[in-house]
């Protein structure tokens, strides 16, 4: 049976921009309660205030999600106020977009922060719960950078593999204690959001920079049909074949696809929310 958000209270984090934001809406329009949680106030502000104005339930809390006593003290106040989470949407995300020698120890510990440990730290608290009540869904937004490993992104790739791989070990359990908790892993290619502003694809009909509103409508139906994994655009899915070939063959083909020219521009948010 499908998901069913009416009535359910539905945490998402970094929904304050994005897809999270468009993600935040369309599962408010479609009876959920939003619970967001975001370290940008004024985007938290407008987003909660959009969901309100359409005549939806939602509320945004400050919370930097890589910070674990944040995360515990956050669900202390949402359990308080608004009882029990059933579905919980790893979302939030950074990126440096440097070259490796060019990061510093700084940024590389909250790219790790952010993208890996935040989404740990959210399951930790949150999950529990689930278990008891035997029912809900954890959804990780991964990336196609969290399948194959690209220049100007070792710190993006390295989070984003360990994000992927702390999904499949939590379905694994989960099916093991055979729990009523479904699981959904999300890994896009780049879209165009704002986050990976410069970026550049050299076959865009294979894979094309994806449209943030037909990005985040295919989420929520994955998440809707509790897919255990999205890849999107579906030339993701050929990383797996490809990953049979030699290491230089496979690098080859990564080279002539464009994947480590992409980030060549890139420019980011710099500053620009
Ligand atoms: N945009 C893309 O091309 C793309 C591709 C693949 C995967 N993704 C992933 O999708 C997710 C959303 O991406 P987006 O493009 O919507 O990004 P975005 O930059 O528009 O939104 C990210 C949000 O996360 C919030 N955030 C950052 N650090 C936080 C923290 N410590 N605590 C709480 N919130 C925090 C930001 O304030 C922002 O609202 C990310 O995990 C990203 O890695 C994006």
């Amino acid at each position: 049976m499908d998901n069913d958000f009416s009535n359910k209270n539905i945490v998402i984090t970094g929904g304050a921009s994005g897809i999270g934001r468009l993600m935040a809406k369309s599962l408010a329009a479609k009876g959920a309660n939003l619970i967001i949680l975001d370290i940008n106030q004024a985007n938290l502000d407008k987003v909660v205030g959009e969901i309100v104005d359409d005549g939806n339930n939602g509320h945004g809390y400050i919370c930097d999600v890589g910070n674990f006593s944040e995360v515990e003290e956050v669900k202390k106040k949402i359990s308080h106020e608004h009882g029990f989470v059933e579905v919980l949407i790893n979302n939030a995300g950074v990126i440096t977009g440097k070259y490796f020698l060019d990061l510093s120890p700084e940024e590389i510990e909250m790219t790790i922060r952010v993208n890996t440990l935040a989404g740990i730290w959210t399951t930790k608290v949150f999950l529990p719960e689930m278990i008891e009540k035997n029912r809900g869904h954890l959804v990780n937004i991964a990336s196609a950078a969290g399948l194959v490993g690209v220049a100007k992104m070792s710190d993006y790739s390295a989070s984003k593999f360990a994000h992927f791989g702390f999904d499949e070990a939590i379905r694994m359990e989960l099916k093991q204690m055979k729990k009523n908790i479904h699981t959904t892993v999300i890994t896009p290619y780049f879209i165009n959001t704002g986050m990976f502003d410069g970026v550049k694809t050299r076959f865009s009909f294979l894979l094309p920079i994806m449209d943030e509103k037909k990005a985040a409508a295919k989420i929520v139906k994955a998440i809707e049909k509790k897919k255990e994994r999205l890849m999107m655009p579906p030339m993701v899915y050929t990383l797996f074949p490809l990953r049979m070939l030699p290491v230089p063959i496979f690098d080859w083909v990564a080279n002539f696809m464009g994947i480590n020219d992409t980030m060549k521009n890139f420019v980011g948010r710099k500053g620009k929310q």
